[in-house]
């Protein structure tokens, strides 16, 4: 079975203006010749951006939305259909965010809707799980981000259409990492559940793995077993800190 190709995802949450294309023309350029990175990269600006990223992106770089609607189109003010972020040149959507489950009160079964509008439109979709402290603490890592990944993934779902990001909501923006071993243990855990439901295929799925990585951390990271790359969102902001991170998958 073929092995997944690493993904490094930036997701810049509610930062970036027209301004910041520089940051992307920086990034382009790391990324260009004489870049040997073994990964793809992806950009993930907030809507408004979307589009003219997506215009300008050349070769090196994908980008992506993060976060989509459950229909085509319709009387919902405010959201962005699946559609429309296909129709913007964009290839991903992250969908489940823990920022999303938190302040908009997504369920799992939102997302795996959401997930499934993604596959509609012909995008890729990034599935996030992931267990708050208390949850941590209380011994319930694993029940929970198994419980929110089987709830998650639309019938839609292959390994060609959907990438597991698995992103601690307290390792999120804090500085704080789970041990090697804690991240060892949840992305095999993902894995086996993955493989229980997709037989062979499951081992093709990538899995990244989310919440402070930076430059410093990436390759350790990177090297654990079923790791499959990382959703960055702080260290994504500025191109030579991102490509810090990338340098993990160059030789
Ligand atoms: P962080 O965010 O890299 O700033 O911790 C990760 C994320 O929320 O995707």
């Amino acid at each position: 079975m073929a092995q997944p190709t690493p993904l490094v995802a930036g997701n810049w949450k509610m930062n970036g203006l027209r301004q910041s294309e520089s940051e992307l023309q920086a990034l382009e350029g790391l990324l260009g010749a004489g870049s040997d990175a073994v990964c793809n990269v992806l950009i993930c600006p907030p809507f408004p951006i979307l589009s003219r990223f997506a215009d300008v992106a050349g070769d090196a770089l994908m980008i992506g939305a993060q976060d989509c609607h459950t229909q085509v189109s319709g009387a919902h003010t405010g959201d962005v259909s699946a559609e429309m972020i296909a129709d913007a040149g964009a290839t991903h959507v992250i969908v489940g965010h823990s920022e999303r489950r938190a302040d908009h009160a997504e369920t799992s079964s939102l997302v795996a809707e959401k997930a499934g509008a993604a596959h509609r439109a012909g995008l890729t979709a990034i599935v996030c799980v992931g267990e708050t402290e208390t949850e941590r603490d209380a011994g319930d890592t694993l029940e929970v981000v198994l419980k929110q990944l089987t709830g998650s993934l639309p019938e839609t779902t292959t390994a060609d259409n959907c990438i597991i990001a698995y992103e601690p909501v307290w390792a999120i923006g804090t500085g704080r990492t789970p041990t090697n071993n804690d991240i060892g243990e949840v992305h095999a855990a993902i894995r086996n559940a993955l493989e229980t439901q997709f037989g062979d295929n499951g081992t093709r799925f990538a899995i990244l793995y989310g919440g402070s990585v930076k430059p410093a951390n990436a390759k350790e990271l990177m090297t654990i077993d079923n790791v499959n790359g990382a959703l960055v969102g702080g260290a994504s902001l500025k191109a030579s800190d991102f490509n810090g991170i990338i340098d993990a998958y160059r030789p």
